[in-house]
């Protein structure tokens, strides 16, 4: 079969939910993927901020292959398996966390903040239900999620919606006081939002919005399933922001590219949960939990974050030379770590598509932005390609 008689199969068989580029991927190595066709293509996607060791990472492959072998690739959480307890170790060091609860992608590990949240608000007299969050925010789209995702796009034809959620600004306090009331019980936001447009938070409005916290008693949530796991230059960008939550969404980079979700708490939200509150059959799942021991071990171990923050700042400096050269398309550049932004005046759809037509893989964000999310192993030489690239693209499209 050839790539477009598998394009036209995929088309059959699979529910048309994504707006699919016309490729067939085949295998991976370092920061480049390959086609079912020999073509190669330099990525800046890396799965939309999962894949942060690249493709064929040696020792990500050596831990997942332990597990295989091993033949213990599952077993149910009624029972404890030697991996997760590892996994659950070290990723709550690493993230400053007192206890971890796994799933299996960020929406469910939101689901879980939510239901913890409420949870906590059901300790009150009388109960407490809001939650708020931000306008332009992202976390999923299981319906708890979904709601909690300030955006009406996500929202239209599906609602009834679950009750209780607001919405506030993002990087404006005064909206979160103003929707502060005796109902509300917990904040949720993303440290740097990464749908809505790549916008790092400031840090006066973290720094604001744990004070509300802990002025009205809330529980603070971060999502940093886009933004966690060394992407922002720190593990975890609230170690950049030096603003701690009671509540860590992570998934994406969590495992390396194995599935996985995780909703780590902080000692004030540790014991809200009892057994029977929430479960998930496949999380902890060996194969997923041997991708974050590896994980941890890179972020802690390695100077990839140190790495992260260098390359970050090359590209960002590159970025705002191209937007010296096309000041009419690029209007500005915003980004922290590896997760980068430019803000375009042209549609981004456009320039994603003038760059994969060259070999370069980049995603769009909210209606205006490219967004760069590589794996965060890429090599400065890659960087560089890549600007070249977009540079072309840009011209192309003049
Ligand atoms: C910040 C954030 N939260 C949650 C999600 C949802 O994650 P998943 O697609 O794994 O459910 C995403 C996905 O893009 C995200 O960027």
């Amino acid at each position: 079969m050839d790539m477009h008689q598998q394009i036209e199969k995929g088309k059959q068989f699979l529910v048309n939910t994504y707006s699919q580029v016309p490729v067939v991927f085949s295998h991976g190595e370092g920061c480049t993927l390959t086609d079912v066709e020999g073509r190669h293509y330099l990525d800046f996607v890396g799965g939309i901020a999962v894949n942060a060791l690249g493709y064929g990472d040696r020792g990500l492959t050596k831990a997942l292959s332990a597990v295989l072998q091993s033949g213990l690739l599952h077993c149910s959480n009624l029972y404890y398996n030697e991996t997760a307890i590892k996994a659950a170790e070290a990723i709550c060091s690493l993230a400053e966390m007192e206890k971890v609860f796994f799933c299996n992608s960020g929406a469910e590990a939101n689901e879980a903040a939510l239901k913890l949240a409420r949870k906590f608000g059901h300790k009150s007299t009388p109960i407490r239900t809001e939650i708020i969050t931000m306008a332009h925010s992202f976390h999923g789209r299981t319906y708890g999620a979904v709601t909690a995702t300030g955006q009406d796009k996500y929202h239209q034809n599906f609602d009834p919606l679950p009750q209780g959620f607001r919405y506030a600004r993002f990087n404006d306090l005064e909206s979160v006081k103003a929707l502060i009331t005796g109902e509300t019980c917990a904040i949720m936001v993303e440290p740097i939002q990464g749908e809505g447009g790549i916008v790092p938070a400031t840090k006066e409005f973290l720094q604001g919005v744990k004070q509300l916290c802990e002025e009205h008693d809330l529980l603070l949530i971060y999502d940093e399933v886009q933004c966690g796991m060394g992407r922002s230059g720190r593990s975890f960008a609230w170690q950049l922001y030096q603003v701690k939550p009671d509540v860590l969404t992570l998934a994406k980079a969590l495992a390396g590219g194995v599935p996985c979700g995780a909703m780590l708490v902080s000692e004030r939200a540790k014991d809200v949960f009892s057994p029977g509150d929430h479960a998930s059959t496949f999380g902890g799942n060996a194969l997923a939990m041997a991708g974050v021991v590896e994980m941890a071990h890179r972020l802690s171990s390695t100077d990839l974050c140190k790495e992260v923050e260098e390359k970050g700042v090359f590209l960002r400096s590159r970025l705002e030379a191209l937007i010296k050269k096309y000041p009419t398309q690029c209007t500005a550049v915003r980004g922290l770590g590896l997760m980068d932004g430019v803000v375009l005046s042209i549609p981004p759809r456009a320039l994603v598509d003038a760059c994969f037509e060259r070999g370069l893989l980049v995603l769009s964000a909210g209606y205006d932005v490219l967004r760069f999310v590589p794996p965060l192993v890429i090599r400065v030489d890659e960087i560089e390609k890549a600007i070249d690239i977009v540079d072309e693209a840009l011209a192309s499209l003049l």
